[in-house]
Formats: structure tokens, C-alpha cells, sequence
């Protein structure tokens, strides 16, 4: 297995053993590209062109002690073939430009130097509708257009759909799970001790964590909020579906929703795009306000904390309101 690094020239020589490298191409820099946690990624830009080299590893790239699925760089790419017959989909994502499967190697085309729409969290931030039916527009085609009726082989991602099956319905709610949220906003911890000692709560969470963990008709993304979302010079495009794998449309709106709401975009523009998205798929809006509730709590009181601006009153509010619907 070979690890990739940042050296030039370790990076050409790579390069070139995969034939992925023209004649009279050199590389000029390498460069992160943007931010990000789980995998090694970065921008290699050379005298013809630039484009982007992902590797997973057995661990995530920023936590090296935290284990993760060697191989979820090839389920992306399986992604991306997928889409790849879909044209109003495949325009939105980057091209898949090679695939080394023995060392979980992918690459692609750069989108460009875009940022992601993780401002959106940012006080007073607030995506244009036109953006965020784009970003509607997306997922509800993927849904429309890639099911079980569609495809040969479904993408199951089992080992992908664990790591966050625990990190999405378990993890948070341990009492002595090792984070100390006043660490990260001083008085939350005892409003999450509330959760966390909910039995009847937890319980409806990991029947929720059940309907993840089935296998569904529908091709989602998988991880469908702002860090997947590019806004580029020629406009919004979609990454990273890396967690991508058959299962519940509700799911996946859901995990957007809470987005939203955690970003504190108007209420009037939230429905808006689920409207969008209910003009062509169909949706169990009771069922989706369920995972609405419960990417909210993990978000606030999990592991993959967000660059969140929101004051405390703020979080407990979106907690209380969470847990409400749960128990509904
Ligand atoms: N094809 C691309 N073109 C341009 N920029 C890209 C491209 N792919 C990734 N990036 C940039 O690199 C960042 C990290 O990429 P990506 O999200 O795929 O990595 P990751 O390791 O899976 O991150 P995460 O931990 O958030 O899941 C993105 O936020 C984006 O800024
Ligand atoms: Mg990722």
C-alpha cells in the first residue's frame, strides 16, 4: 500500500507509475484544497493543467488514532460511475479521472478554487434561493434517476454506513463518552446530560438508526450539507459522497434540513426548497423531521462539531425542539 505525501517529487513518480501524467507534464505545486477531515486530499497543479488526488487511508486523516474504512475513496468513485449517465448530475460533480483501487486512490478534476457553503454558518449568512434550489435540484434528480430499478449492482457502503451509524444515533448519546461540551460552549454539557439520560429517547433514536442501517431503493449522497457543497465561479457544484449508499430519500432531507436550521437560514427558504424537493419526490415528511431532530443533536452534542455561531439559548432551543419531535 503505498502512502501518499506532499513531496513533488513522490507525487510525480506516483503519478507517472499510473500512466496519469502527459509527456512534458510537470508538476508545478501541490496545495490543500479546501478543508477537510476524513481523507488525505490535495490540489496538484502542473505546467498543463490542475486537478485533485484523494487517498483514504485505514484512520482519518486529521485523527490518526480514529479508524475508518480503507477502501471509501473507491465507493465514491462507484458514485460517480453511476452518475455518470445522468447528464444534469454528472455536469454538477467533478469528473472522475482515474481510480488506482489498490491503494484507494481517486482522481478528479478541480472544480476550481471555490469555497464550500460552510459559511453559511457564519452570523447574518444566507444562501440565495437560487443557490439552494440548485442544491434541491441535485438531490432530488439523483433520487428520481438512480433506484434499484435503475442500476445492476447497489452500492451498499456497509462499513461507511457503521462509522456513522455510531457516530449519528450512539455516540451521543453516552454519558461518559469522552467530549466535554462546556469545552466547547460553556453550560452545554448539563442540556445534553438531559438527552443522554432519555431513556425513552435514545430508544426512538436507534429505531431510527435501524431505518439508516436497512438497505433502501434509492441512491443517496449520504453526507448532504454544506461541506459538500462547492460554490464555484460557475456555480454550485456537489462533492464528497463518500457516505453514499442506497436507503431513505427522508435521510438524507432531513440531514439538509437540520443544516439549515443549525445555519439559521430564513424559515420561508427552508420551505421553500422542501416544497422544491416534494414537486418531484416523494417524502415522508413526518419521518423526515425525525432525522431533522436527530442530525441536529449530533451535530450539538456529538463528535463532528460544526464551526456553529449560535449562542447557547440557541442550541438548547434547537435541543429542546429536537427532542420534542422524538418523542412525538
Ligand atoms: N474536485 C474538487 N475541486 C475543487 N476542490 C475540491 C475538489 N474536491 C475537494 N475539493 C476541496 O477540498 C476539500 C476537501 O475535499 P473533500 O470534502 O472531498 O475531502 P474529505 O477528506 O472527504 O473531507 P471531509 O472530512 O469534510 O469529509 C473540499 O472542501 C473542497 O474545498
Ligand atoms: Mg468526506
Amino acid at each position: 500500500m503505498i502512502k501518499l505525501n506532499n513531496t513533488i517529487s513522490e507525487l510525480n513518480s506516483y503519478l507517472q507509475s499510473k500512466k496519469w501524467i502527459y509527456e512534458g507534464e510537470t508538476i508545478l505545486s501541490v496545495e490543500k484544497p479546501g478543508e477537510g477531515n476524513m481523507n488525505f486530499t490535495l490540489r496538484i497543479v502542473t505546467n498543463k493543467r490542475s486537478f485533485i488526488i484523494k487517498q483514504s487511508r485505514d484512520y482519518v486523516e486529521k485523527y490518526p488514532q480514529v479508524a475508518a474504512p480503507l477502501e471509501r475513496v473507491l465507493r465514491e468513485a462507484e458514485f460517480y460511475r453511476l452518475i455518470n449517465d445522468i447528464p444534469q448530475l454528472k455536469l454538477m460533480m467533478p469528473d472522475l479521472i482515474g481510480l488506482d483501487k489498490e491503494n484507494s486512490v481517486m482522481l478528479m478534476d478541480d472544480l476550481g478554487k471555490g469555497k464550500d457553503y460552510s459559511y453559511l454558518y457564519q452570523q447574518g449568512e444566507v444562501i440565495s434561493e437560487e443557490d439552494l434550489l440548485t442544491i434541491i435540484f441535485f438531490i432530488s434528480k439523483l433520487h428520481n434517476t438512480i433506484t434499484s430499478n435503475t442500476v445492476e449492482k447497489k452500492i451498499t457502503n456497509k462499513k461507511m454506513r457503521e462509522l456513522n451509524h455510531e457516530h449519528i444515533f450512539k455516540y451521543p448519546y453516552v454519558e461518559e463518552n469522552g467530549i466535554n461540551l462546556d469545552e466547547i460552549l460553556p453550560g452545554l454539557q448539563q442540556h445534553a446530560n438531559i438527552l443522554k439520560q432519555d431513556e425513552q429517547l435514545k430508544k426512538e433514536v436507534l429505531e431510527l438508526g435501524k431505518l439508516y442501517l436497512e438497505d433502501g431503493t434509492t441512491l443517496l449522497h449520504g453526507d448532504y450539507f454544506p461541506g459538500s457543497w462547492l460554490k464555484t465561479g460557475s456555480g454550485v457544484r456537489i462533492i464528497d459522497p463518500e457516505f453514499c449508499f442506497f436507503g431513505i430519500a427522508e435521510f438524507e432531507i432531513g440531514v439538509t434540513i437540520a443544516h439549515l436550521k443549525m445555519a439559521e437560514q430564513p424559515e420561508e427558504t427552508i420551505k421553500k426548497a422542501l416544497r422544491h424537493y416534494k414537486n418531484s419526490c416523494p417524502l415522508d415528511e413526518e419521518l423526515c423531521e425525525k432525522f431533522v431532530a436527530i442530525e441536529i443533536i449530533r451535530r450539538i452534542i456529538g463528535l463532528a462539531q460544526l464551526p456553529l455561531e449560535i449562542s447557547l439559548e440557541k442550541r438548547v432551543e434547537l435541543l429542546k425542539g429536537a427532542r420534542k419531535t422524538l418523542l412525538n
